[in-house]
């Protein structure tokens, strides 16, 4: 019998050593090496690269015969098209998140549709117990025709059913719950985490299934986040959100099959998610007319314009340090534009609270968004509305110019669409907009300029 070992591994990064260290030398997270037994050298480093066809000796590229990836459709389009266009055979697709976001609620959905459409589906889960399922996917509706649901954790069992029943989609909720055998340490551990993935990528990569992982990103060092993972498979999408905000963004931070600018938009509804086709109407939705602080200004997310509503409160400060809080954007960044403003506007805000809010929860960290920012805090200070049917984009620079931004034109369009009739953009992105119909352009060099414009 092999002689078992102990290594430590860092939970975080997934660094291993024969010898305990406080802090790990790999991504400097202090306490976050674990004693994890090895009872056979780690087969997880080896089994991790991609492409194990089993080809004993390299290949001419131009002899390499390849056949035009079919896609599957998700019968989800926000989720298709994060995807690249569907589900690619033989992918393997890590879906992350914290918990209670909906990960099993999206993939459960899209099992349900894809079930519907004839697509033998098996959905694994290590987290509820197949009654549960069975609620929830009562609730979602479909028909739930080809669909198998197994309640299983270990590794083994899980790949010989789909060696057995080969089906074309695979769900794993969650890669934290799946157990290998032969890997000592406990479910959740990097090892454990890694190895079980590695085994499910051999099978995707051999037998042409689509694989679908789910990991909840955790706080550090309670378990083994889905980061270690990453590099292992095709794609990574993560689902974002504010569990007390009903939307959500899909988002790829990686894809071997597509682009990874593209973000999907949903609703957490009573009957499950729910696509949103047009996120700018909905990030605008209720927001006040005719009031002094509230600006509209347009974020690219991946390829999409987003119109959002940026709010600007300042109120004389009854403290001795006045404050300045701000809600969805960076805080460095919304210091630096009041400074700027104070500097070449005269504007003193010293004795001022500041309030800075991007509504609808979500988080914008554009430069673009600055020129909106500036105008709301603007409208603010001087207690005057902002005509509604404007908005502003632009990044501003330290002396108080006006920047260019990536993609004006399709924001101006995207603003367009949604019925708005003015737009203060750079004066470098000016000629690229000037004859975009509905909306008249306006562009800035300055800070300065803006004042008048307001
Ligand atoms: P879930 O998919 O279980 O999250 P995860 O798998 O990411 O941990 O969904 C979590 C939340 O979604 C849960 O708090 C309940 C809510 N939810 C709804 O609001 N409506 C629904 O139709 C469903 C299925 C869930
Ligand atoms: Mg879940």
């Amino acid at each position: 019998m092999a002689k078992s070992k102990i290594i430590y591994v860092c939970q975080e990064c997934g660094y291993s050593t024969p010898k305990w260290l406080g802090r790990c030398p790999e991504c400097g997270t202090y306490s976050s090496l674990v004693e994890e037994p090895v009872k056979a050298p780690p087969k997880a480093v080896q089994s991790a690269r991609p492409g194990m066809g089993g080809e004993h000796r390299p290949a001419a590229l131009k002899d390499i015969s390849i056949q035009e990836s079919h896609r599957k459709h998700t019968g989800i389009l926000e989720l298709d098209r994060v995807l690249g266009g569907g589900i690619v055979e033989g992918s393997l697709v890590l879906v992350g998140g914290d918990p209670g976001i909906g990960k099993s609620t999206l993939l459960l959905q899209m099992c349900l549709h894809l079930a519907d459409a004839g697509v033998k589906v098996l959905y694994v889960t290590g987290e509820e117990s197949l009654h549960q399922i069975k609620l929830r996917a009562n609730r979602l509706g479909g028909h739930q025709g080809l669909m198998e649901v197994y309640a299983q954790t270990e590794v083994d069992r899980i790949e010989e059913s789909i060696l057995e029943t080969s089906p074309d989609i695979v769900v794993i909720d969650s890669i934290q719950t799946l157990y290998a055998d032969d890997i000592g340490s406990a479910p959740g551990s990097v090892s454990q985490v890694r190895e079980s993935t590695a085994r499910l990528m051999r099978l995707a990569k051999s037998k042409r299934h689509a694989i679908f992982i789910v990991g909840h990103v955790t706080k550090e060092g309670a378990i083994a986040g889905p980061r270690v993972l990453e590099h292992m498979v095709d794609t990574v999408l993560y689902f974002e959100g504010e569990r007390t905000i009903s939307y959500r963004i899909l988002r790829a931070v990686k894809n071997r099959y597509g682009s990874t600018n593209e973000i999907g938009v949903f609703e957490m509804g009573s009957q499950g998610l729910v696509e949103v086709p047009n996120p700018s109407e909905y990030m605008l939705n209720g927001r006040p007319m005719g009031e002094a602080g509230s600006v509209v200004s347009c974020c690219m997310e991946g390829t999409r314009p987003l119109l959002v509503e940026v709010q600007a409160l300042l109120s004389r400060s009854n403290f001795q340090m006045p404050r300045r809080t701000v809600s969805g954007m960076d805080m460095g960044r919304a210091n630096l534009l009041l400074a700027v403003l104070e500097k070449k506007l005269r504007m003193n805000t010293g004795e001022q609270d500041v309030y800075l809010n991007v509504a609808g929860g979500i988080r914008v960290l554009e430069p673009a968004l600055d020129l909106g920012i500036v105008a709301a805090v603007l409208s603010s200070f001087r207690n005057q509305a902002v005509d509604e049917k404007t908005v502003f984009m632009g990044e501003v620079g330290l002396t108080g110019e006006v920047r260019g931004v990536t993609h004006c034109p399709q924001r101006v369009r995207e603003a367009a669409k949604l019925g708005f009739q003015r737009c203060i953009l750079p004066k470098a992105n000016l000629a690229a907009c000037r004859d975009i119909p509905g909306v008249a352009c306006h562009g800035v060099e300055s800070v300065r300029e803006l004042q008048g414009l307001l």
